[in-house]
């Protein structure tokens, strides 16, 4: 099994960081939409897990995570929506999996997975959906390597972007060092991806927004500028 060796400071290197969703890529022909992102200059991608129960809906999971493994070098970030992620780590490592993140609301005491995908070799991370108090993973964010905030309740992609999400990135912001990756996933597009850099967020899920282009390296560009040039990251003029 190839695995990514990189690390969330390593990635954090070569900022600014998009993270295609692969849920709104096509599913024909994944192997094509893969090489497509890599000539574009993706870094990552991010793997929807959904079990149907913690998520009112169904995508993919192990056979098509191995696939898509086989068919790229990049970190694969794979993001459980699952009532039971304990149950599932150890086959996603299998599969390839470099970065997983579970979600708070299902395991509130997360230290001892965080482990456990250590000692696989992978690198944890945390999630928390909308309505979930920000409190509830700011003991964690030292423990984990990223930590995912849901700006949409997740289960399905093309959802408008929820603004809950950017005070709690402030938050998170605030608590975690420097390299901890800071994810936003859902409604993230051209109209909210600055947003969420001048909150703090250094990495930016993007599903529908980077699909819908019919020229994808020209829509990962733009995000990266949009990103680049967020309102806390211009210089200060005085007056
Ligand atoms: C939602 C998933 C997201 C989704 C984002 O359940 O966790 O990663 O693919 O899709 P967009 O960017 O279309 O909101
Ligand atoms: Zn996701």
């Amino acid at each position: 099994m190839i695995y990514s060796n990189k690390t969330a400071a390593d990635l954090l290197r070569t900022k600014p960081l998009i993270n295609p969703s692969l849920l709104a890529a096509d599913f024909r022909n994944l192997a094509h939409d893969i090489r497509h992102l890599e000539e574009a200059g993706a870094k990552i991608l991010h793997l929807d897990i959904m079990d149907g129960h913690f998520v009112p809906n169904l995508s993919f999971g192990v056979p098509v995570t191995e696939a898509i493994r086989r068919c790229t070098d990049l970190p694969l970030d794979v993001h459980l929506m699952l009532s039971e992620p304990q149950k599932y780590i150890k086959p996603f490592r299998d599969a390839g999996a470099d970065f997983i993140s579970f979600h708070i609301e299902v395991v509130p005491a997360p230290r001892q997975l965080f482990d456990e995908i250590r000692k696989l070799g992978a690198k944890p991370g945390i999630a928390l959906n909308p309505p979930t108090p920000v409190e509830s993973v700011l003991p964690f964010v030292n423990d984990c390597d990223l930590v995912l905030t849901m700006s949409v309740m997740p289960g399905f992609g093309g959802q408008s972007f929820n603004p809950v999400a950017l005070e709690k990135i402030r938050r998170i912001r605030e608590k975690a060092g420097e390299n901890v990756l800071i994810s936003v996933d859902g409604g993230v597009g051209e109209n909210t991806i600055a947003d969420c850099a001048a909150a703090g967020a250094n990495l930016f899920v993007a599903g529908t927004a980077l699909f819908d282009s019919p020229n994808l390296s020209e829509r990962l560009r733009f995000f990266e500028e949009l990103v680049l040039y967020a309102p806390s990251k211009l210089p200060q003029h005085n007056g």
